[in-house]
């Protein structure tokens, strides 16, 4: 049973701190031209810090031609590097292996980012792409060579081959999809031609110690399942690589191959003889127990996409907790942003059904009455230090009848101080018929107030006061007995729990837990 803070050490001797990687995940926020942004960089580096072993980019083109989304990273020009640089250094800086992972889109390229038609292996109608010549593949392999090249200049451990996904390498290897006729297309040799002479030019472009590693998909895209595995055991038999990646979607699903139904997915796969290559899976990997399970299923190390997502430091959560369990989807853009989601990541994000809420909205109308007041009251009031109040009053009345019975001061100093001492208690003990008494005689009293809490704060509106309140500016967020106290630089805002829906407490409940986590 390997634990999950256990090290791996890959043939080469390179070591992984642990049994995390950060799988590959597009999120369009790359400049235009494919130079790493500030929040690309502030995604990545976040997670190298929560504690993934291995730090993978998302999909990064070797060509322009094949770039796949916009705000893709590219790696397909020299003016890339100064930005990968700065990345896989902040990446390593955190005992993370920084991996790139080597794109090319094919004919899933769009049209409108590329400004000309897409390629592939073979002309594909439905997508408008046009087959590449001889000449054209052959490039296609020396630019995914040449950036890998250009990865070692900046400074990353190793790169990963995209195969998988249906994109360029995936398209060559699909009998459905390929239909050339020369070398590169036919048999199962020929048709993993290109993806092997890639792998090939790398070894020997970047030497032994690059890490080098292929991800794959068994299914959809016209893959099949036993082509598939006997490209994983090619892989390892006759080629130079340090891991394998499956992208399975979901680990623990059976295989839509009907005929293949005796074992599951994941079983078909670790069955095979990785030898000295290590194996790692993504899909769906999301509790502590589910990361146990498929390091004891034979997978060296597990891939965590979405719930690396939502956990900027899932492995750390994972390692000291394997009861861990992420947060229950949707989640709001506020929680998003808080785990370094840039505008641009979340909106990418509202593709996946299900996993960025709508933006919150609540609206409620009531008569500010005497219980509302009496309530505040007890609830934002009542922290007052009372006991110590007291003590000042007893001290002055003291201070009063020491004056009167030892010294020959004039009595009425000493009165006036047992007076005062008095009436403070006085204040002290009515203090709430007093202030509910000043609140009923103002202009509030018995109006309508309309409260409104929504992602950006809570407003409440009445014919005599107007508030709001980012969330920005509340500094900590209280459960009391009946409400919410708020607590932001200038005092604190009660919120009655009587007066906002389920939903609406549970989003101020969310916001007082992402205070506590900033
Ligand atoms: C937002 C998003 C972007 C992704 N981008 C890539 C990518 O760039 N390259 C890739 O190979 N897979 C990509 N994937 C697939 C993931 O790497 C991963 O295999 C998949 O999400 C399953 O893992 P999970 O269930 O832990 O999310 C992406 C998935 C998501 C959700």
């Amino acid at each position: 049973m390997p634990q999950t803070d256990s090290a791996v050490i890959f043939k080469n001797g390179q070591r992984m701190s642990n049994r995390f990687m950060l799988a590959p995940l597009t999120n369009g926020q790359s400049h235009d031209d494919g130079k790493l942004s500030d929040e690309e960089y502030h995604w990545l580096t976040m997670r190298a810090e929560g504690g993934f072993g291995l730090t993978m980019t998302c999909a990064s083109h070797v060509q322009f031609i094949g770039k796949g989304f916009a705000g893709q990273l590219g790696i397909y020009d020299d003016a890339h590097i100064d930005g990968h640089k700065r990345l896989a250094a902040a990446i390593k800086s955190n005992d993370s292996l920084a991996i790139i992972q080597l794109h090319h889109a094919g004919m899933r390229s769009p049209e409108d980012e590329i400004q000309e038609q897409p390629v592939s292996a073979s002309d594909i109608e439905k997508h408008n792409a046009r087959a590449l010549s001889l000449l054209e593949v052959q490039q296609l392999r020396d630019d995914f060579i040449a950036a890998a090249r250009r990865a070692q200049i900046s400074g990353y451990d190793g790169i990963e081959v995209h195969g998988a996904h249906g994109y360029i390498l995936s398209q060559f290897l699909s009998a459905e999809i390929n239909k050339r006729n020369d070398e590169y297309g036919g048999d199962l040799q020929n048709r993993a031609r290109l993806l092997f002479e890639i792998i090939d030019g790398i070894r020997v472009a970047c030497g032994a110690d690059f890490l080098l590693g292929v991800r794959l998909s068994p299914e959809r895209f016209g893959m099949q399942l036993s082509e598939m595995k006997t490209l994983c055991q090619q892989l390892v038999d006759e080629h130079d690589i340090d891991f394998i990646d499956l992208s399975l979607w979901d680990v623990f699903k059976q295989t839509e191959e009907v005929q293949h139904q005796s074992k599951s997915l994941l079983e078909h796969f670790t069955e095979i003889d990785y030898k000295d290559v290590k194996l790692t899976v993504a899909g769906k990997i999301n509790t502590g127990k589910d990361v146990q399970a498929i390091l004891d299923a034979g997978v060296d190390f597990v891939t965590i996409g979405r719930a690396a997502i939502l956990h900027h430091d899932f492995p750390k959560l994972v390692i000291s907790n394997l009861d861990f369990e992420p947060v229950k989807l949707p989640v709001s853009e506020a929680y998003l942003a808080q785990e370094g989601l840039s505008e641009k990541f979340i909106t990418y994000m509202k593709n996946w059904d299900g996993f960025v809420a709508s933006p919150f909205h609540y609206e409620t109308t009531y008569t500010l009455d005497k219980s509302h007041f009496s309530e505040t009251f007890d609830e934002s009031m009542t922290q007052n230090r009372t006991g110590k109040a007291y003590f000042k009053s007893i001290g002055l009345a003291l201070a009063g009848f020491a004056i009167l019975l030892f010294t020959d001061f004039s009595p009425y100093v000493a009165w006036f101080l047992v007076a005062i001492g008095g009436v403070d208690a006085l204040g002290i003990y009515y203090r709430k018929p007093w202030w509910l008494a000043r609140q009923m005689v103002s202009q509030a009293a018995n109006n309508k107030l309309s409260l409104s809490i929504d992602e950006n704060g809570v407003m409440s509106k009445s014919f005599a006061v107007e508030s709001r309140l980012a969330w920005s500016e509340i500094e900590r967020i209280e459960r009391t007995k009946q409400g919410w106290l708020l607590y932001y630089p200038a005092g604190r805002s009660y919120l009655s729990a009587r007066c906002l829906s389920e939903e609406a407490n549970k989003f101020v409940s969310e916001q007082a837990a992402l205070k506590l986590k900033q």
